[in-house]
């Protein structure tokens, strides 16, 4: 039998227990640039669940085996069998054992930067999710909880920091060497993607915590030498989360320290391993020069869902990969609530669904949908998705509208309480709701099964003889890869009925009675839901806060969503209802033919849309929203089919100009009332107010009025901080052509020496919607401050280029295309998880009108026919293409 067959596709139905258990860890790691040395002490027993007399098979990835014993015997070559993928020990006695092994790795040459690899010379590691079989032989799977001791060695100068998982138990120097060591031990039992050590010459900021019960611990960030000034907001995102976690879940930490390290090479945002969460600097260091107000926001969410996950995702873990949305799901839920609280929570609510809309729903609805909990993988690694992530924090969200916020916490409460120390699934999640509260979720279940996003449709008549009004809604689940048919969801609408004084009316509760507490649940394919006593006809307002993640559509008038934009006590919906409104016009504005296009933008928009701007009672981040029209992709999927990306932004562009003139006045006013030159300070509330002065001032220079270039231009020369300097220069790129590249090279020699301002120069040149921008791309990929081997480099130039630019990307002539696929093919050798990634941008491409499907379907068969792809590289190209 061949040991190591071609890696066949994971299926979830194929769960077994593991045969052995690990039960400690003792790992000697001799740090070295090109040769460091494990020494792993793994004590072994079977499991009572497992396979009696089943072989240890234990996984391994580019290792090289130096030696290997058993109970203190080194294993003669035939007792065990070394493949490419695994170290299988076939006949091992079935008693409780101790395997120890050597392995050697080479740190610097690993760019795929899974595993330990090196960032600006620090070592540094990525376990999850398949990245400690590049460090060591071991059964790499979440259900395989061992205590973990790790002994760090290097030498002095080039690694006076040793940072491990747990508490610092010693360090020392090694007499007679160069060299040091550290020990840490965590008592607290994990799976191996929890691993993780540091080395390096790092500056620290530190705070002591003493949490709810009294435990002292010390907190920690490290970063590269210098920039430990701008680790204060990362620390001061921390307390804060450790105090909500305490206050809003009863989670407590556990350890006496808890450490932070940034690193410039990374490649995803933050890593949760056990005390000692590995982050992208990009996610750590802020000072008002340097950051945006958008990246202090990020920071703080970041922060705490990596710290969150210390309860959701460590103490209580995944049994396998497909329970990936178990700690996901329910830690995005909970870093959303966190900085909703911290924050406006609406404001919050408006940001976090427009993700969803512009990252998940076309996942949803493009050949790479899956499930929020998968059924099959070929590659781990493509399924940290926004489907995971974000639709799985919204099914969360909506167990805790259905369940009310009290029995939602009483499940929390029962699921700590009964899973702590456990690897758990999904349905033991949903099983302490249920349990908690005596409600049966077998039907909400399918949520975490079906993929794809929902349709709601939704009319109302009100019947003025009987004074009732009926209320009916269906809703249709789409079909998706390998799920042609659905059954229907549990969908749970947050609603009010708004009389004509603008107030919610009080109405009875409707017949068939499970509308209790301003929430309609919607079950089957198609209900009916009669309130009483409705004295007179009224505007609905459904899917108040986006209680589902679903689309809605109704039969409400352009009069009833301007009422509800003026009126409605809920929001997200009065944000709602405008967006609404904008995008009936911009899709109408793309129509098949020139003649059947409207030329000019609504005059009842623009009325709504001065309103809210005129309205000195809102929340000014709350206006800037309401005034961000939806965005190119947002169109593309409300059009589903044949998109023309030109005129797309032709629509989208017009109806910004039209805003910028006809509020031009307003828009100077408002702009010059919230220009303070106040100090800096990266607070929420000022936030808002400069959001709200930038999107003033970019809808003027888009639309050529009240001097917004001119105004763009002093703005970028005189601003003290990044957020106001670069929306400044981001006005000037889009709106400002002759201005714009002596702006731009002015930036750069500026912020030169800041690799993640840089960034921000190479996302935002790779934005700009004209013909010469893949030329400006390509030679920017030669420019000195790119780097194909940063992570951060390549999202913000070539990500940002396919992800965020559709008329450039979709060129008509096929070049964006073909531009991204080569990338794709060059990265593959070097880091294939951002690779892959990257070849994601295509999931779209079937909306497309014909030329342009038929060139992106032309770049993705070219990927997928060249040899020699990752996995990664290759099953997205697959699936894109099935
Ligand atoms: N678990 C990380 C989180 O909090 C995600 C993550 C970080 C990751 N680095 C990774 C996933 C590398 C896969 C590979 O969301
Ligand atoms: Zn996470």
């Amino acid at each position: 039998m061949p040991l190591d067959p071609e890696p066949q596709p994971v299926r979830l139905s194929d769960y077994r227990p593991p045969d052995w258990l690990v039960d400690t860890v003792d790992l000697d790691v001799r740090l070295h640039p090109n040769a460091t040395r494990i020494l792993a002490r793994l004590a072994m027993r079977p499991n009572p669940k497992g396979r009696p007399g089943a072989p240890i098979v234990l996984d391994g990835d580019e290792l090289a085996l130096k030696a290997i014993s058993l109970d203190s015997t080194p294993l003669a070559g035939t007792a065990y069998a070394l493949g490419e993928r695994t170290l299988t020990i076939p006949s091992p006695p079935a008693r409780a054992l101790v395997i120890e092994i050597e392995t050697l790795v080479d740190p610097s040459a690993n760019t795929s930067l899974m595993g330990l690899y090196r960032s600006s010379g620090t070592y540094c590691t990525q376990c999850e999710a398949e990245g400690f079989r590049r460090i060591t032989f071991f059964p790499d799977r979440p259900d395989v909880l061992a205590v973990y001791t790790t002994r760090i060695e290097a030498e002095r100068d080039e690694a006076p920091v040793l940072l491990g998982n747990g508490n610092p138990v010693e360090a020392g120097e090694i007499p007679g060497t160069t060299r040091h060591y550290a020990i840490w031990h965590d008592p607290w039992p994990k799976p191996c993607y929890l691993f993780a050590l540091v080395g390096g010459r790092l500056d620290r900021v530190s705070a002591p915590f003493v949490t709810a019960s009294g435990r002292h611990v010390e907190l920690g960030i490290y970063v590269e030498p210098g920039k430990a000034g701008r680790a204060g907001y990362a620390l001061d995102a921390l307390e804060r989360s450790m105090r909500w976690d305490e206050e809003a879940f009863g989670c407590e930490y556990d350890l006496d320290v808890f450490n932070i390290v940034a690193v410039a090479d990374f490649n995803m945002g933050a890593m949760e391993n056990k005390g000692l969460n590995i982050f992208n600097d990009k996610y750590v260091l802020a000072s008002p020069e340097t950051a945006t107000d958008a990246d202090y926001a990020n920071i703080e969410a970041i922060i705490a869902h990596e710290y969150f996950h210390n309860w959701t995702g460590n103490r209580i873990t995944c049994r396998d990969w497909f329970q990936l949305c178990l700690k996901e799901g329910l830690t995005v839920f909970r870093d959303q609530e966190f900085s909703s609280d911290q924050r406006s929570r609406p404001v919050k609510r408006i940001a976090d669904v427009r993700l969803l809309k512009s990252h998940q729903f076309p996942e949803d609805g493009g050949p790479l949908a899956h499930p929020v909990r998968p059924q099959t993988y070929r590659e781990i690694n493509n399924f940290y998705t926004a489907t995971v992530y974000e639709k799985g924090a919204e099914v969360v969200r909506m167990l805790k509208t259905l369940l009310g916020p009290e029995s939602f916490r009483a499940g929390m409460d029962l699921y700590f309480e009964r899973h702590d120390g456990d690897a758990a699934t999904i349905e033991d999640f949903l099983a302490c709701f249920a349990d908690a509260t005596g409600t049966d979720l077998t039907q909400f279940a399918l949520w975490y099964a079906q993929a794809g996003t929902p349709l709601v449709t939704a009319s109302g008549e009100w019947d003025r003889q009987a004074r009732t009004y009926r209320l009916d809604l269906a809703q249709a689940v789409p079909p998706t890869p390998g799920q042609p048919t659905k059954l229907p969801l549990v969908i749970p609408l947050a609603f009010g009925l708004l009389g004509a004084d603008g107030h919610d009316m009080k109405v009875l509760p409707p017949d068939g009675g499970n509308a209790a507490h301003g929430v309609l649940v919607l079950n089957e394919a198609r209900q009916s839901f009669l309130f009483r006593n409705v004295e007179e006809r009224p505007v609905p307002s459904l899917n108040r806060g986006f209680s589902a993640p679903v689309k809605l559509g109704t039969d409400l008038s352009t009069d009833d969503l301007l009422f509800l934009a003026r009126h409605d006590r809920d929001p997200f919906n009065r944000f709602e209802a405008a967006q609404t409104l904008a995008m009936a016009h911009l899709v109408a504005a793309t129509g098949a033919t020139r003649e059947a296009r409207p030329s000019a933008a609504p005059a009842a928009l623009i009325e709504a849309l001065g309103s809210v701007l005129g309205d000195a009672s809102l929340d000014p981040a709350f206006v800037a929203q309401a005034l961000s029209v939806p965005s190119e992709s947002d169109i593309a999927r409300e059009i589903g089919r044949g998109v023309d990306p030109d005129a797309v932004l032709a629509a989208r562009t017009t109806l910004r100009q039209a805003l910028g003139t006809a509020l031009g006045h307003e828009l100077v006013a408002t702009y010059e009332r919230l220009s303070v030159p106040d100090p800096y300070v990266p607070d929420a509330a000022s936030a808002g107010r400069r959001s709200l002065k930038n999107m003033c001032l970019d809808l003027l220079a888009t639309a050529g009025a009240g001097d917004g270039v001119a105004r763009a231009l002093a703005l970028y020369r005189a601003a003290d901080n990044m957020t106001d300097r670069f929306s400044a220069l981001s006005t000037l790129a889009h709106s400002a052509r002759d201005a714009r590249e002596e702006a731009l090279a002015d930036f750069y020699e500026r912020f030169r020496d800041e690799p993640l301002v840089v960034d921000k120069w190479l996302a935002l040149q790779a934005q700009i919607a004209e013909p010469g921008t893949l030329d400006r791309v390509r030679a920017l990929t030669k420019h000195a401050a790119f780097s194909m081997g940063n992570p951060n480099r390549v999202r913000s130039l070539i990500g940002t280029f396919a992800g965020a630019n559709p008329t450039q990307f979709h060129r008509a002539d096929g070049a964006g295309h073909s531009f991204v696929a080569d990338t794709v093919l060059t990265l593959d050798g070097r880091n294939p998880q951002v690779a892959a990634r990257l070849l994601a941008a295509f999931k779209s491409w079937r909306s497309l009108e014909t030329v342009r499907r038929n060139s992106a379907e032309a770049a993705l068969k070219r990927v997928a026919d060249t040899p020699g792809l990752s996995p990664d590289v290759s099953d997205i190209a697959t699936r894109s293409l099935a």
